[in-house]
């Protein structure tokens, strides 16, 4: 008979975490297993390939972290979970009449299910999904006060102020976003974009573009894994649900997969990025910039599996 999972064990210490933590950096540069770095825009074509880093906030306020965890990188679609953090705050359950909550099982950018589905994008971390978010954000607003919230709400999760957009990184996705045009077009033709396309674009682009360093997302991650002592800027019950649809949508067409090897909420960058939660116990940034064939962190992914292995935070 196979064992049992042991529900009552406790988290590890600081101590023994920190230790873990700097073995398994040295693992993985040992592996080097790095898969390749995103291309479509040069400022991620640039980032060197071997680097690792990791930051784990536990729930006692002690900050562990190893490797390039002070090494600042795009966070991309890491940017909408709080972006969904903002709209939940704003108009709360009403945003679930334009997009689903259900995993799409297609590329993070595909267009296929938006014309079955009528316009109603299957979840809020695709691509199209997150265009009606922040479509809904800037309703009402200049797309410069949108993203202004969006960017206070990090920084007030992080407690650091320093906490910015690259400019560069906004330009390249401005010039190569050609596909997420269409999904803006084609959401609009279905009148589920209130704003013209451009400023939704303009907006979600610059969003994709915010820079951060793995202690940075950890500690802005706080709010999510609803972690005590984390600022009082999400309600428990929202954060519930957005760590539902981490784990459910997180990843992509690759989400099944991380909630069978690592069993916790996670959400990818294509920037080389995971923010990922133990809730109550831990808020965890991975970052490391080489992409597997879905877009997601290749040795992110491996440090997440082993990290859920250690502590027995797998949430089944
Ligand atoms: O929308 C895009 O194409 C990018 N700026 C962000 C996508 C992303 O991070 C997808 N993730 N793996």
């Amino acid at each position: 008979p196979q064992a049992q999972p042991d529900r009552g064990r406790a988290d590890p210490s600081p101590e023994a975490l920190q230790e873990f933590l700097t073995g398994l950096a040295a693992e993985i540069h040992a592996r080097a297993d790095w898969g390749k770095v995103a291309d479509y825009i040069p400022e991620l074509a640039d980032v060197e390939l071997a680097q690792f880093g990791i930051a784990v906030q536990l729930a006692d306020g002690s900050l562990c972290h190893a490797g390039a965890s002070e090494v600042g990188f795009s966070i991309q679609s890491i940017s909408k979970v709080f972006s969904l953090a903002c709209v939940l705050g704003r108009i709360g359950e009403q945003i679930w009449q334009r997009v689903g909550r259900e995993p799409s099982g297609s590329r993070f950018d595909s267009i296929l299910l938006l014309e079955l589905e009528k316009g109603i994008p299957r979840n809020p971390f695709i691509n199209a999904g997150a265009l009606v978010v922040t479509d809904e954000l800037l309703t009402g607003r200049t797309p410069r006060d949108a993203l202004a919230e969006i960017i206070h709400f990090i920084r007030a999760a992080a407690g650091d102020d320093a906490i910015h957009i690259d400019r560069a990184v906004a330009m390249s996705e401005q010039a190569t976003g050609d596909r997420n045009r269409a999904l803006g077009n084609y959401l609009k033709s279905y009148g589920n974009l209130k704003n013209p396309v451009d400023y939704t674009l303009g907006t979600y682009f610059h969003q994709c573009a915010i820079e951060m360093d793995c202690l940075q997302l950890a500690r802005a991650g706080r709010v999510i894994a609803g972690l005590p002592g984390a600022p009082s800027i999400l309600a428990p019950a929202r954060a519930r649900r957005i760590t539902a649809l981490m784990l459910t949508c997180g990843h992509y067409d690759e989400s099944g997969d991380f909630a069978f090897r690592v069993g916790l909420p996670g959400k990818s960058g294509v920037g080389g990025g995971i923010l990922m939660v133990a809730p109550g116990r831990a808020s965890i940034a991975i970052w490391s910039p080489g992409l597997n064939a879905t877009g997601n962190s290749r040795a992110g992914a491996y440090a997440a599996e082993k990290l859920a292995e250690f502590t027995g935070w797998s949430v089944f």
